[in-house]
């Protein structure tokens, strides 16, 4: 069959623009049975430009229908990414007759500025939305922050601090955060600074997201610093780290910072290529953390081979943070709301591989539109080795290497590879962080994403591939025979 390409892979379940070009998302909110996404876009090209923030609506952050561009360019520049809030109780007055105010701050970004040389070209503003987020007022007295002469100055993430009843503010310089605090989300006073010499340091920090989380199975709070970082990422270029710790309502300190790997930071939200700028929703019903990452990497983004639109988003994942062997590590999970979009499935109580073995083929259920879920009983000193393919031979494999204790996705076969040098370059590597026997495989397969939980969730690996052809099945290329069990694939139904 021909060759896909472009409108051929259009995701069946992961968010992308009708057409343009997407970075990170930004701005989540939930209100009134409604998620809202906002995203970094460029509507007149499939290429990084001139910044808008798109808009999309969901009532479950699986289905997603398109709204009208949410902000505009200004005279104070290009809207980068930041984040909103519901104004629950009107702290910013910007309500009247009981309106409920959404506030939006985002980075102006002066490309005059830059251009001519100043340092101070990334300024906060700040929007409101008095009609849910449906339609936004840029406030009259931007910027909301100046900036005091730091090149790299921005996208502010804001979060309520219930203990001390302020806003806080997250904000990203190049080798640090910047926390501020307001009552008003309009006058934000400078309270700490946060990162020199801790964490992975390869690159620009940005995007970061900084919330209060419950420790699984108690009722201790820990705040936790979601940080991306590009390049520098575990596996190269654009990536996200997490620090736990603790918040006096001015200073973050982190836990003793434990790192089981010598010099290298672990704390990762993912370790795949393709998790960047990810952060959290404002106001998500249940207390629950609901994260939603940009699916790319700015190693080979603008390069990708989709023209009419470029990006797409990860799946919407549930954040929990456990305290297990006295440190503290984020496990991701699909939203609960993908379940009531399975479908028809094809399961086993145990199945025996050996070397060859086809586990499920597009005979039994697609593989493009799929959760594929099962175990290995016990891990043993075995590697394991499983192989995505087609029938004119692009393959996409990943497992455990056990002399390494790693994981891996190697995508070097996957089909459209070389239209960057590191795109096909390595197989990206996770440590194996948890001692289960029992190791739990999640697998998210869309037309050209791949989205790995292993162990519950407690290591993550999301990649993007372009096949030519779409994968007809899903073998084991290990070199034993073991079994596996609770073997599910379902097709979502969408
Ligand atoms: C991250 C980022 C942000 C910036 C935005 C611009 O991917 O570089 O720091 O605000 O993209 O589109």
């Amino acid at each position: 069959s021909a060759e896909m390409q472009d409108t051929d892979y259009r995701p069946n379940f992961h968010f992308t623009p009708k057409e343009n070009w997407m970075n990170d998302p930004n701005g989540m909110f939930y209100l009134d049975g409604t998620y809202h996404l906002f995203y970094q876009y460029h509507p007149e090209s499939s290429t990084w430009g001139t910044m808008h923030w798109g808009h999309a609506t969901s009532k479950d952050m699986i289905s997603w229908q398109h709204q009208p561009v949410a902000l505009f360019p200004d005279e104070h520049g290009w809207i980068f990414s930041g984040s909103a809030v519901v104004d629950k109780n009107n702290t910013s007055g910007l309500g009247s007759d009981g309106q409920v105010p959404i506030v939006a701050l985002f980075t102006y970004h002066d490309m005059e500025g830059e251009k001519s040389g100043r340092d101070d070209f990334q300024t906060q503003g700040m929007a409101y939305s008095l009609d849910k987020g449906k339609t936004w007022i840029k406030y009259k007295n931007n910027p909301v922050l100046k900036n005091p002469g730091i090149r790299d100055f921005r996208d502010p993430k804001v979060t309520w601090d219930a203990q001390r009843n302020q806003w806080v503010m997250a904000l990203a310089t190049y080798e640090k955060n910047l926390f501020y605090t307001s009552k008003d989300l309009i006058d934000w006073e400078f309270a700490s600074d946060f990162g020199e010499g801790i964490g992975a340091h390869g690159g620009v920090w940005e995007c970061p997201d900084f919330i209060p989380m419950k420790v699984q199975g108690t009722d201790t709070v820990k705040w936790v610093l979601i940080q991306s970082l590009n390049p520098g990422a575990y596996n190269g270029g654009s990536g996200t780290q997490y620090f736990v710790g603790d918040f006096d309502g001015k200073t973050f300190t982190p836990e003793s910072y434990v790192n089981d790997l010598g010099e290298k930071h672990d704390y990762w939200i993912d370790f795949g290529k393709d998790n960047y700028a990810g952060v959290t929703w404002n106001n998500a019903p249940g207390g629950r953390t609901l994260f939603i990452g940009w699916m790319s990497n700015w190693e080979y983004a603008n390069v990708v081979p989709t023209e009419t639109w470029r990006s797409t988003s990860t799946i919407a994942r549930e954040l929990k943070l456990h305290l297990v062997d006295g440190v503290y590590r984020i496990s991701s999970a699909p939203v609960m709301e993908l379940d009531s979009y399975l479908d028809k499935s094809f399961t086993k109580a145990s199945m025996e591989l050996s070397k060859g073995s086809t586990i499920v083929s597009v005979d039994d259920v697609s593989l493009s539109k799929t959760e594929l879920s099962f175990e290995i009983p016990k891990l043993e000193d075995k590697d394991y080795k499983f192989l995505l393919t087609n029938a004119i031979g692009d393959s996409l494999t990943f497992g455990y290497d056990h002399s390494k204790a790693q994981f891996y996705i190697d995508r070097s076969k996957s089909g459209k590879v070389d239209f960057n040098e590191n795109f096909a370059k390595k197989p990206s590597v996770a440590p194996r962080i948890s001692d289960n026997e029992n190791l739990s495989v999640t697998v998210l397969l869309d037309k050209t994403s791949i989205e790995l939980f292993f162990d519950k969730g407690t290591t993550v690996m999301s990649e993007i591939f372009f096949p030519k052809n779409s994968f007809l099945e899903f073998k084991s290329l290990s070199n034993h025979t073991f079994l596996i069990t609770d073997l599910k694939a379902s097709e979502l139904k969408l």
